[in-house]
């Protein structure tokens, strides 16, 4: 039976035209409010070090203030797992962060950062706090997220996204796409739960919605640029549709 997708809204941009003035507007946490009346099933936001969006007291509000789920998009460093604990959300993200990067361009290198990985793994899991690894679609890397004893992997959909800009659906966009197929049907196999996300589009969502075994989907920047043309609410209630009509399609696919 296909699995419900659940979807994350990435937050993290309204933070970042909000600090190009540096005041209060616009408000992360009701851009978080009016997510969850369209149609999101969990927000999330990633604390970078540099704090060039989201802020400290923005993770405060948003695990005071919003009912649904927060998944805090982390990097492997004593500051961020102490803020992790204290906040204590419901799911943890670790990420691979430089400060020189625009965004977070690769995913974890869980195999090789086994021994640094493994202590805030199980610091976060012993908190009750859901942790995942972001990775790229690599059997190794899942591999070695399975042997971190991490519950779940998000795929880094942005090379195959990337892909799609350059030949909108053609030989790299169907190289970076099976790709995603074939981790997510690993990640099945060895019995992670399998997430994704990172530069997904009205375009691109589709073909990853409709991978079966995909749980949930984390999406942001395209979300808030949309906005700019549709209104929030818009843009997510036609991201959802859009998840919805791929999950419904595997469905027709097997003649349920
Ligand atoms: N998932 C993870 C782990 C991320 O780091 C990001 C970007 O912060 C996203 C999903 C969302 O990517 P985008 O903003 O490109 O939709």
């Amino acid at each position: 039976m296909t699995r419900y997708l659940r979807l994350g809204v990435n937050i993290d941009h309204v933070a970042t035209i909000r600090n190009a003035r540096g005041g209060l507007h616009p408000d992360p946490v009701r851009a978080a409010r009016l997510a969850a009346q369209a149609g999101a099933d969990g927000i999330t936001a990633h604390l970078r070090e540099d704090r060039r969006h989201i802020s400290d007291e923005d993770i405060d509000r948003l695990t005071r203030e919003i009912d649904l789920p927060l998944n805090l998009e982390m990097a492997a460093t004593q500051e961020m797992l102490r803020i992790a604990l204290r906040h204590r959300p419901h799911a943890a993200c670790i990420v691979p962060e430089k400060r020189e990067e625009v965004t977070t361009e690769g995913g974890l290198d869980a195999h090789g950062g086994r021994t640094h990985l493994k202590a805030y793994v199980d610091d976060l899991k012993a908190a009750g706090i859901r942790v995942s690894l972001f990775v790229d679609p690599d059997p190794l890397q899942l591999d070695a997220a399975m042997a971190l004893g991490a519950p779940v992997v998000e795929l880094h959909t942005g090379a195959y996204c990337e892909s799609f800009l350059h030949d909108q659906g053609g030989p790299a966009t169907r190289a970076g796409f099976a790709k995603l197929e074939n981790a997510a049907a690993h990640a099945e196999a060895i019995g992670l739960e399998c997430h994704a996300g990172h530069g997904l589009t009205f375009d691109t969502v589709g073909p990853v919605a409709a991978i079966p075994t995909l749980v949930e989907l984390n999406i942001g920047h395209f979300l808030v640029g949309e906005a700019i043309f549709s209104g929030l609410d818009s843009a997510i209630r036609r991201m959802r549709a859009l998840m919805d009509k791929a999950r419904a399609e595997i469905h027709g696919a097997k003649g349920a």
